[in-house]
């Protein structure tokens, strides 16, 4: 059976370039992600392959593959790009994770852009705002935005193009507009009440203009953020950071103010401390990669400030005892034993993250114990199938929550230098934040990059400012809500009685779940780059894509494609897609009637792939319909 990505379907009409995303027959070997069930092989390239969870994204990705830039350069325009088209998810308001492997010298290593909170932050900053709904759209929840240095960074140090060209598909599809997805008319829920895309009134009359939705395939433009782009392209990113009115740089000015735009105000009149010099201030960082394995495969993913290889890893060495695809054991792909084991693992490991990972610039995570062989040999020894861990040596809290472990012994030795820790907790609304793509070239450097302004439209406020004359400069993109992702009560550590390592600190990096992840050949040789959006849910999704490809041995849009599990705490509540095609006799056997779980059905995440053969040098990709991924790969098929 021959596929095609159903969005990008429902898209290609509206494309001004030309597009593909099906997987066709063609030759292949039966090795990793290669071969679907059914023995159809996925479409080989050997020039480049760029996945977005937008086709415009994946567009812009291309074309500057095609004009000689390698992934670095293409990566960043793919992310300039979504800033325009999926304004909701990410953008030069927010900050991110990039992933980068070169070819020519085989280091791996990772762009940190996270935002930072502000100088002015206070540890109970949230405390007293009511709800994560208040908390999310107030200008308290800005961080200091670094997607502007951190790719800037990125061009300046490994990309072979200058900025300016690496923007110019960005600044198009801003001036020129572009056919509005469905996906675009449909996130802002323009008839609600409490759509976020509406907080402020710049942002409203954007998505909703007039408080109606825009009809799909409408010619979007987006001026301001065309000038926004302009501005970082001609006098590079210090624009964004530095006020200088004498070359029109006043972004700054405008994200300053944007934070303290409130809707409705807090009663307390509590608003974002962000100064100019924060703005000034901001660094990104280069870190090293979190290690592990699985099955002999070498997995290289998000050091702290996110809690994404820690994590992944820990619930991938939690599985490995476990025969997960021999179904003649009971362990095929959905079945019940399957599901359980993968969903006890991820509880365990949910409960030591809450209370251990967060950004190690700041406090001691134990990154080493945490995914140390012994330890989690230890910690996972308990699961077993057909039951729901319960207390088999694994402390509850009183609400049957699985409780952390102390992996401090099993801390053998300091991280190498320059490795640096970090994480997010879910939220509602967040379904629309955060976005992840990946990117090989013909060269065979690799991008992995996740990216987000957190929540959907973050706090829903274009960044801008009142002028002398009382006019509103509006800069066209959205201030994220990152700081959520800090403990926003005051918390605890159990183990050191000192203060909730994820909590509030002045110019802290608050800890993700982002995951941008490479997994690598026993050599070493890179095969493939991943990661998605969803919050804490993103580490499961990279948990399933891995033990789809590894373990089920299925081809990488079939792994895509598939019904995943995901469970985000010590708690005993799973969510499993309805993609499952045993859904109802799934919810029975986990559920109330059976194991005990409470079984919630609902999407997770959005993978971006690709995959790369290390004997052929063919390069493959699979983008997410749960979104409107799409697949770019070069050279383009004729006719397209
Ligand atoms: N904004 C999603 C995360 O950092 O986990």
């Amino acid at each position: 059976m021959v596929l095609c990505r159903g969005l990008a379907r429902a898209t290609a009409t509206m494309l001004a370039f030309s597009v593909l995303g099906c997987a066709h027959v063609d030759s292949g070997r039966e090795t990793l992600g290669r071969v679907a069930a059914g023995g159809v092989p996925e479409r080989a390239y050997d020039q480049g392959v760029v996945t977005a969870a937008n086709p415009f994204g994946a567009e812009a990705g291309a074309r500057i593959l095609e004009q000689g830039g390698n992934a670095i350069d293409a990566a960043v325009a793919v992310a300039y790009a979504l800033n325009v088209v999926e304004p909701q998810s990410a953008g030069i308001g927010g900050g991110g994770f990039m992933m980068i492997h070169l070819a020519a010298t085989g280091q791996t290593f990772a762009i940190d852009s996270r935002e930072k909170a502000p100088a002015g932050a206070t540890r109970d900053m949230f405390v007293g705002l009511p709800n994560f709904t208040v908390q999310s759209l107030s200008g308290v929840a800005v961080g200091v935005p670094g997607m502007v240095r951190g790719t800037a960074m990125a061009i300046e140090s490994y990309g072979r193009l200058p900025l300016a060209q690496v923007l110019q598909p960005a600044i198009e599809l801003a001036d020129k507009g572009f056919a509005a997805t469905p996906r675009f008319v449909t996130s802002p829920n323009c008839a609600s009440p409490t759509s976020r895309a509406k907080n402020s009134p710049l942002s409203a009359e954007y998505f909703c203009p007039g408080g109606q939705a825009i009809p799909a395939g409408t010619v979007v433009t987006n001026k301001p953020l065309a000038e926004t782009f302009r501005l970082i392209a001609q006098h590079g990113a210090d624009c964004f950071y530095k006020v200088d009115l004498a070359k029109g740089c006043d972004i700054a000015l405008g994200i300053v103010e944007g934070q303290t735009w409130t809707r409705p105000p807090a009663s307390d009149g509590r608003a974002g401390s962000m100064t100019l010099a924060d703005l000034e201030a901001y660094q990104p960082a280069v870190r090293a990669p979190i290690e592990g394995s699985y099955r002999g495969y070498k997995i290289k993913s998000m050091a702290p400030p996110s809690s994404g290889a820690l994590t992944v890893i820990q619930i991938l060495k939690m599985l490995e005892r476990f025969p997960l695809g021999d179904a003649s054991k009971g362990f095929g792909f959905g079945s019940v034993n399957t599901l359980n084991v993968m969903a006890d693992s991820m509880r365990l490991a949910f409960a030591d993250r809450a209370v251990w990972m967060a950004d190690a610039d700041f406090v001691p995570v134990p990154a080493k114990g945490l995914i140390n062989d012994t330890y989690l040999s230890g910690r996972g020894a308990a699961i077993t199938p057909g039951t729901r861990l319960l207390q088999q040596g694994v402390p509850l809290d009183q609400q049957g929550t699985l409780l952390s472990s102390d992996p401090r012994p099993f801390e053998t030795a300091g991280l190498a230098p320059g490795v640096r820790l970090a994480v997010a907790e879910p939220g509602p609304g967040t379904e629309n934040g955060t976005s992840h793509f990946s990117v090989v070239d013909k060269w065979g450097n690799v991008v992995s990059y996740t990216n987000t302004i957190e929540s959907g439209y973050g706090i829903g406020v274009f960044a801008g400012y009142t002028r002398a004359d009382g006019s509103v400069r509006n800069h066209g993109f959205l201030l994220n809500n990152e700081l959520t992702d800090f403990n926003t009560a005051l918390t605890t550590n159990p183990w050191t009685g000192s203060v909730g390592f994820n909590d509030v600190q002045p110019n802290k990096r608050p800890r993700s779940s982002m995951a941008p992840t490479m997994l690598f050949s026993p050599a070493g040789k890179p095969i493939l780059a991943y990661g998605s959006p969803g919050g804490a849910t993103i580490i499961n999704s990279v948990v399933n894509i891995t033990v789809n490809l590894v373990d089920h041995k299925m081809g990488l849009q079939e792994a895509v494609d598939a019904a995943r599990i995901s469970v985000a705490s010590g708690g005993s509540t799973i969510l499993l897609e309805n993609r499952f095609a045993n859904l109802p006799a799934l919810q029975q056997a986990l559920g109330a009637t059976g194991l005990g779980y409470t079984v919630n059905v609902g999407d997770v995440g959005s993978v971006q792939a690709v995959l790369i053969d290390q004997q052929t040098g063919k390069q493959y990709g699979a983008a997410d319909d749960r979104r409107e991924g799409l697949v770019v790969g070069l050279p383009r098929p004729r006719g397209r």
